[in-house]
């Protein structure tokens, strides 16, 4: 099968998001190693299972990092200039900005989210909970440059980005964004980021495969995806979930593994799986305080200060703007 993605994209009448969709799931597809982008996973009911996954005993980084933004958030406070605007990079659930926002009076809020339906939503719930406070919601890939509202021009920067969101990058990818937000915030900004940290298999291990099976259904979400979006023939039934920690690169891996030898068809092409043959859809890197520290260094930010909780889970990292 040869026909041309974007040509197929015109005549099944995709839209913009749709067809960079289509064209990303077949060339992933397409390779030795099969790939979808984590970034996929969000929609509606994707977003509503990763809110399930930071409720699940196994899956510590949620709870455990708001959990340092309470506790310390008075030294949290203390290492962020007065009134400055806080923005955020991504928008998901508010929990954690108002433990933030809570601990050091800032009056501007700037949530930076691809998803701008999600983000005036949020943005809404803040506002009425929050009188005191200006939200200036920009819709934008966070990921790639952005200009900043005029309203928080002349404020200090702080950028914040939680959850170890970071860990979804590659380690090249991860100095480009942390480098990309140097240059949105600018000079003398900071930057508040939440890592998780390296630790024992087993733990890691069960934070990806919990035994309620909800991470599961978070992944095999975007084989529902491509079937709903691209008009696929993925037998879900056929596909198990897997998460492995791969030591030696530092990073957990999701897999979608096929039960059988089979065929998947997605707009024309062909898939073939032989049985056991996996589909990698997510690496979460982790890291130590240490290899961390030197990637912000080596990425235009130097580390001021950062907190862990008692057992060494996860770590919150205070940096600013190297000179
Ligand atoms: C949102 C990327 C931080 O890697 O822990 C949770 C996503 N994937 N369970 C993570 C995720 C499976 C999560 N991040």
């Amino acid at each position: 099968m040869n026909v041309h993605v974007d040509a197929l994209a015109r005549q099944h009448q995709l839209d913009e998001a749709t067809s960079t969709f289509a064209h990303d799931v077949i060339e992933g597809l397409s390779r030795p190693q099969k790939q979808l982008s984590p970034k996929y996973f969000y929609d509606a009911a994707g977003s509503a299972l990763f809110e399930q996954i930071t409720l699940l005993p196994e899956y510590y980084p949620t709870r455990t990092e708001l959990g340092i933004l309470r506790d310390r958030g008075a030294a949290i406070a203390a290492r962020i200039p007065n009134d400055a605007a806080i923005i955020e990079f991504g928008a998901g659930a508010t929990t954690k900005v108002r433990a933030l926002l809570q601990a050091c009076h800032t009056h501007a809020y700037v949530p930076v989210d691809i998803s701008g339906d999600f983000l005036h939503a949020q943005a809404a719930e803040l506002r009425r909970d929050l009188p005191g406070l200006a939200v200036y919601p920009v819709t934008a890939d966070f990921t790639a440059p952005f200009e900043l509202p005029d309203a928080v021009a002349a404020m200090p920067k702080v950028g914040f980005f939680p959850g170890s969101t970071l860990g979804n990058f590659e380690p090249h990818e991860a100095c480009a964004f942390l480098r990309s937000a140097r240059q949105i915030l600018g000079a003398g900004s900071e930057l508040l980021i939440g890592i998780d940290l390296e630790k024992d298999d087993r733990v890691l291990a069960a934070a990806y495969n919990d035994s309620a099976g909800v991470t599961a259904r978070f992944n095999l979400n975007i084989l529902v995806r491509i079937n709903r979006e691209l008009g696929g023939d993925f037998d879900l039934s056929a596909f198990k979930h897997r998460a492995i920690f791969n030591r030696e690169l530092h990073r957990i891996e999701m897999h979608l593994i096929s039960r059988t030898s089979q065929t998947v068809r997605i707009l024309g092409h062909n898939f073939a799986f032989r049985t056991g043959e996996t589909i990698h859809t997510e690496n979460s890197y982790k890291y130590s305080l240490a290899r961390f520290g030197a990637l912000a260094l080596g990425s235009g930010w130097t580390p001021l200060q950062c907190w862990t909780d008692a057992e060494g889970m996860f770590s919150v990292h205070v940096l600013k703007a190297s000179d």
